[in-house]
């Protein structure tokens, strides 16, 4: 359970805090894990009273709550429910949150512990944190915390990182900075830290002696959704590829740390990401492509350069593929695929371990022409869970061997449903435990990987290539893997 406290969020009004902060708040104080003396503050340019926030949050933990409502907790949690409406260069108005809060410290007893959750664009974090310095929110000292929580993207590219983590670091410690990337908080991305090390039947053959290649898939059934805004010039690798997937790769491709607190798991996943090169040829070793129109869930969708704010000669792309080697002794000549797209046929993400044949089969190649290759696929979601796939014996056949899965399901094993990531990410932040945010060093490696790739595609003036909505990419995606003699898993 946290102690008192209080969270501050800038940019209340934006689709994170409707769909995913504000719930995840309520289903904490469900669970039991926020304290009574809990204050909420939401800051945002709109013109509300405290009672329009309160409003808002109770219509969205009402509408995507994961636990049921509970009107007690709900009563406990809005007398600890403020706003203040303001710009963030507006001096008056962070006058006015720094007496908001003491006032909340005095009534809810918070001890004068705040964290302060950046939920805006990056252009903005220098103006707030400017604001939180001068108006001594931001100090910390031995009684009590501050601590600031960013949300991705961490920048656009290495310079633009380096300038964003300039501005944070200069008003908050390293140990106050809690920078988001909500793949981490997912129980079953957890998971893979437990499935590797607590157990001793797979480690052995998590090398390039027994891995042939490694494909790590976020896929999407939706479009933009309205975030022409956002997404426009950003485009899926850095939306996805930067943050997520490498992460996901740092964490599968990691050695074992000697424990599990921030400075060790992070160090580990610093290695991977250093060790892990940018494509060597890029137009061999990437893929982009853009949706066209199409059919999605027995619906026509309209293609990405017809979306709402999306200018006709867009060259963002909306399906990314990248191939990256990790250069060490475990993974030297294993390809490490990262794909990601929107509008493929449904959403998924997981991350496949495909295996080798084994040096010699003792069978005719008839008998095993249905056996596909040996592979243990982590469903990160939504489908949550682990599949192997191997081959088996066709039952009243001679010797026919053909490809089957056994599978472990979440839902199957455990009563208890997945918290969502950001309950678990929240309450970190809130208890001050580090492991699961990624450092500034981690999001530097990831901008030297992707920055290469990202400059070659501007550079060369090109279109994305079209694919049609509702499918699984474009052509040059499938024939990236081709080359490599692999074909992409259909999850
Ligand atoms: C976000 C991206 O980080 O992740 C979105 O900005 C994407 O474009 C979202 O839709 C997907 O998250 P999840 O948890 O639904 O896989």
């Amino acid at each position: 359970m946290a102690g008192p406290c209080v969270l501050v969020i800038f940019g209340v009004t934006g689709d994170l805090s409707r769909k995913k902060l504000m719930p995840a708040i309520y289903d904490l104080a469900n669970r039991g894990l926020l304290p009574p003396g809990f204050g909420l503050v939401g800051f945002a340019r709109r013109d509300w009273a405290d009672q329009d926030f309160a409003k808002q949050v109770h219509d969205s933990v009402k509408e995507n709550a994961r636990t049921p409502f509970r009107e007690e907790v709900w009563q406990q949690l809005l007398e600890g429910i403020r706003f203040v409406p303001g710009e963030f260069n507006d001096d008056n108005a962070f006058r006015t949150l720094k007496r908001t809060i003491q006032e909340l410290d005095e009534s809810r007893g918070t001890g004068g512990n705040h964290a302060f959750y950046l939920s805006i664009p990056p252009g903005f974090f220098d103006d707030v944190v400017g604001q939180l310095r001068r108006h001594g929110m931001a100090e910390s000292n031995g009684r009590q915390w501050s601590r600031v929580v960013i949300e991705k993207p961490f920048g656009h590219d290495l310079e633009s990182a380096r300038e964003l983590n300039q501005i944070v670091s200069t008003v908050f410690a390293p140990e106050s900075v809690f920078r988001i990337d909500h793949y981490l908080g997912k129980e079953t991305v957890q998971n893979l830290i437990a499935f590797r090390f607590a157990n001793a039947l797979y480690e052995p053959v998590w090398n390039n002696h027994y891995v042939s290649d490694v494909q790590i898939t976020m896929a999407e059934d939706i479009g933009i959704e309205g975030r022409a805004g956002y997404y426009d010039g950003i485009g899926a690798a850095r939306d996805v590829i930067q943050n997520h997937l490498l992460q996901l790769m740092a964490l599968t491709a990691m050695e074992e740390p000697t424990s599990f607190d921030a400075a060790q798991l992070r160090t580990e996943k610093q290695k991977v990401l250093a060790a892990a090169k940018p494509p060597a040829d890029i137009d061999v070793h990437t893929a982009r492509g853009q949706y066209a129109a199409g059919w999605q869930g027995g619906e026509q969708v309209r293609g990405y350069l017809d979306e709402e704010g999306i200018s006709p000669s867009s060259t963002t792309e909306t399906y990314a593929a990248i191939r990256v080697d990790v250069d060490n002794r475990r993974w030297a000549g294993v390809p490490f695929y990262l794909r990601t797209a929107k509008r493929m046929p449904r959403r998924v993400t997981e991350i496949a371990l495909n295996f080798k044949r084994a040096l010699h089969l003792p069978f005719t190649h008839a008998d095993t022409e249905g056996m596909g290759t040996n592979a243990l696929v982590m469903r990160i979601q939504p489908d949550e869970g682990i599949t192997m796939r191997f081959g088996a014996k066709v039952p009243s056949t001679q010797m026919e061997i053909r490809e089957v899965s056994m599978n472990f399901n979440y839902g199957g094993s455990f009563t208890e449903s997945s918290p969502e990531a950001y309950e678990r990410l929240i309450l970190d932040v809130l208890l001050g435990d580090p492991p699961l945010f990624p450092q500034h060093e981690e999001v530097e490696l990831s901008w030297q990987i992707l920055d290469p790739v990202l400059n070659h595609w501007e550079e060369s003036g090109t279109q994305p290539e079209q694919y049609a909505s509702g499918t699984w990419g474009p052509k040059c995606g499938v024939e990236m893997l081709a080359r490599d003699g692999f074909v992409w898993r259909r999850p």
